[in-house]
């Protein structure tokens, strides 16, 4: 497939593509996303992404122009134009800005937002991350309190992330396990981040963006008789955890193999996932087939 970029209904290849500088999510990160990808050609929980989208707007006072029912099918005619077919999984990203205003902070209600489709291949990621598993740190870097930046605006400024994935980075970690001001797990960097602690498979309650992955993860877990929890997790308990995975639109369920926590101290999981990571894996992946199964009249190709 060639990798295209819908920009108002333009659609062009990846470098052709561009938008106007004085737009609002290029001069403020003032806009929402969302992310999904095809498995054997059906857009995976497209419905709740739409509705987190919708929801990501709502928390930013942000009234989208254009229709579910447009957005749905440029994304179609984006694909068409890649020339995908359902052998390849294919990455969809849609974000909506606040568009052209005046160069004044406040967003005027009146504002036309703008919308940016990007299809491309899913990421490349190490084979290693999956057959390993990711080696990840805890940062400096705080999570925003849910009451300065709500982690469920899942919008076009990720500096915060960013800023606490580059420390990890430069820790030699693969990713990050963010806590917030009081020392609890919130998230990986872009994935919702998991444990097995005392036998119990449990995931961050609060301070985190609502994954649909987690999601469709807790139910398929219970349609198969397996407990799963969320819960407020301090950094202090994770001496008990004996797995850690991150779940993601991108990643599906990815083992992590190790945790420095910010003394230096290095927790250890089992390569390539424990017993419960690969249970998960193999729930998961079954679930993906019944819901391709169960949507194959909305596949993109
Ligand atoms: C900060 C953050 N947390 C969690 C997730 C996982 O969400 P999902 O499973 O819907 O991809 C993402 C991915 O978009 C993210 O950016």
């Amino acid at each position: 497939m060639n990798p295209m970029i819908n920009v108002d209904g333009l659609i062009t290849p990846m470098a052709d593509a561009v938008i106007p500088v004085m737009d609002r999510g290029f001069l403020y990160g003032d806009s929402v996303y969302e992310v999904f990808r095809t498995y054997k050609g059906v857009p995976v929980f497209m419905d709740d992404h739409f509705v987190r989208l919708e929801n990501s707007a709502a928390l930013i006072s942000m009234t989208i122009s254009q229709s579910r029912e447009e957005l749905i099918q440029e994304i179609r005619r984006t694909v068409k134009a890649s020339g995908a077919n359902s052998k390849e999984d294919i990455y969809v990203r849609y974000q909506i800005t606040r568009g052209i205003g005046p160069v004044d902070l406040y967003p005027d209600p009146g504002l036309e937002t703008r919308y940016v489709i990007i299809v491309s291949t899913l990421p490349s990621r190490k084979p290693e991350y999956y057959s390993r598993g990711m080696d990840m740190a805890v940062p400096s870097v705080r999570r925003n309190p849910e009451n300065a930046l709500d982690p469920n605006i899942k919008g076009g400024n990720y500096l915060n992330n960013i800023l606490a994935i580059t420390q990890a980075r430069q820790l030699g970690a693969d990713d990050c396990i963010i806590l917030n001001r009081e020392g609890f797990v919130t998230e990986a960097a872009n994935s919702n981040v998991w444990f097995v602690i005392n036998g119990q498979l449990t995931t961050p309650a609060t301070g985190n963006l609502k994954g649909l992955t987690k999601k469709h993860i807790h139910r398929a877990l219970k349609a198969a008789g397996i407990s799963s929890q969320e819960t407020d997790i301090h950094v202090n308990e994770l001496y008990d955890a004996t797995e850690c995975f991150v779940t993601s639109a991108t990643r599906d369920v990815m083992p992590c193999v190790s945790l420095r926590l910010e003394g230096g101290e290095v927790l250890q999981f089992p390569e390539g996932g424990g017993e419960i990571t690969r249970q998960v894996q193999a729930v998961f992946l079954a679930y993906l087939d019944t819901y391709a199964a169960a949507h194959a009249t909305d596949a993109l190709v």
